[in-house]
């Protein structure tokens, strides 16, 4: 899909990059030329991600262990990718924490727990790297994993789905501020890609996972190359006039759940005769 070298000597920042839609991405930047820094909380899931990457495309993996919860921690992994790498050209925000839960039994620790990640976390990030290129006056491009329920709002997920909703507003208030210092910022929304770790957590049995296949439009599930297609793309250079925009991807889920009259797909062909002259 792209030239291999659409991301030559980018040096790009994934959060949560050692696993999952993270790891999918962190990859494919490489395989596109970038430099990858992965962070995560631990230390031995980033090396076994790093030795990975390293036999499959040479040492262009550095990895850093920290907690986006603590802004201080942020700071000081931001300040050393600075020292010991000259900075960073790209930043992507996809670390999460989600649980399925009915919001009536969750307790305020429990809705800090998915907030401080992924609101206050991203915010961290963000304005850590913002503030050194800005001072820098070094164009730069930010990307952050949202979702489609950013914008709906979704039962059993709210702490995810305000925190969601919270990053999508800083994606289009810094696009307004540091566009013209030559800094865009863009979301992704996308629907169900499988992970392990997302799944063993959303997914509670088979028969979810199939009704939620089945609605749809498609018909299936995300595959990770199309997603991080997609992130390649928005964080390249090639998409240097988008800025502030986000981009579902999501096979028509949302819509679907959100059309009026979706629910006469359970018609049959002989109900479908009898509505015509009705
Ligand atoms: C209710 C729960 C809970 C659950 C934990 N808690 N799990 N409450 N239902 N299922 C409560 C605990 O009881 C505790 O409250 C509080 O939350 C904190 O629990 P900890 O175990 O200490 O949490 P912590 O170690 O901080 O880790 C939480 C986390 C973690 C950050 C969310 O699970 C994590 O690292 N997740 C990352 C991976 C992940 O979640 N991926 C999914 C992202 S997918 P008390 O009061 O008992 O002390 C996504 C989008 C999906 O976001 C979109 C699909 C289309």
């Amino acid at each position: 899909m792209f030239l291999t070298d659409l991301l030559a000597d980018k040096r790009i920042l994934v959060t949560g990059g050692a696993t999952g839609l993270g790891k999918a991405m962190a990859r494919r930047f490489l395989d596109l030329g970038a430099r990858v820094t992965l962070c995560g909380r631990r230390e031995a899931v980033l090396q076994e991600t790093k030795a990975e990457f390293d036999a499959a495309v040479g040492e262009r993996t550095a990895v850093h262990a920290c907690d986006l919860r603590d802004p201080e921690a942020v700071e000081a992994m931001v300040a050393a990718i600075w020292a010991d790498q000259g900075g960073l050209d790209i930043l992507v925000n996809n670390a999460a924490g989600n649980f399925i839960a009915k919001s009536e039994t969750l307790s305020h620790r429990a809705f800090d727990a998915i907030m401080a990640v992924v609101l206050h976390g991203t915010g961290y990030v963000t304005l850590a790297a913002g503030k050194r290129w800005l001072a820098e006056r070094r164009p730069a491009s930010v990307l952050s994993i949202v979702t489609t329920y950013a914008w709906t709002g979704s039962p059993y997920v709210m702490p995810s789905a305000m925190a969601k909703a919270g990053v999508l507003a800083m994606t289009r208030s810094l696009a307004a501020e540091w566009g013209d210092r030559g800094i865009r910022l863009n979301a992704i929304a996308p629907g169900p890609f499988p992970t392990e770790g997302a799944w063993q957590r959303l997914v509670p049995n088979p028969d979810i996972e199939a009704a939620w296949k089945a609605r749809i439009p498609l018909g299936r599930f995300g595959e990770h190359q199309e997603l991080t297609d997609l992130a390649a793309y928005l964080v390249s250079d090639r998409s240097g006039f988008i800025n502030g925009e986000v981009v579902t991807i999501d096979g028509g889920e949302w819509l679907k759940g959100a059309a009026e009259f979706a629910l006469m797909e359970q018609l049959s062909d002989e109900e479908w005769a009898a509505m015509k002259g009705r």
